[in-house]
């Protein structure tokens, strides 16, 4: 499995998904948090700031902070962190301040 940055287990954890970011497949955790798995795969900038353009991603991990937003789906200014992976999820990098309404 992809995903080296996971602690080693002999158990599996949950069903394998495969999913995408920025068009590149990647292999997660069914359930698990988008971002959980973005980091898992080593991916740390899920975007870039609108204005300066300094890189961002998982800050808070809890909803409140919305650095780590992307669009998921289509459907723009998804907070990663608290969006669960599903099979085939397509997730993209955006810029513009777009918030999700969940
Ligand atoms: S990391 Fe703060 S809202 Fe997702």
């Amino acid at each position: 499995m992809s995903g080296g940055y996971r602690f080693p287990s002999d158990e599996p954890l949950a069903r394998q998904v495969r999913f995408t970011f920025n068009e590149r497949e990647l292999v997660g955790l069914e359930g698990e948090p988008i971002a959980a798995a973005l980091l898992a795969n080593g991916v740390r900038t899920i975007r870039h700031d609108d204005s300066t353009g300094e890189p961002r991603g998982v800050y808070c991990g809890i909803g409140h902070c919305f650095e780590c937003r992307a669009q998921v789906d289509g459907v723009n200014g998804v907070r990663t962190c608290l969006t669960p992976l599903r099979e085939g999820t397509r997730v993209a990098s955006v810029a513009q301040w777009d918030v999700a309404k969940k």
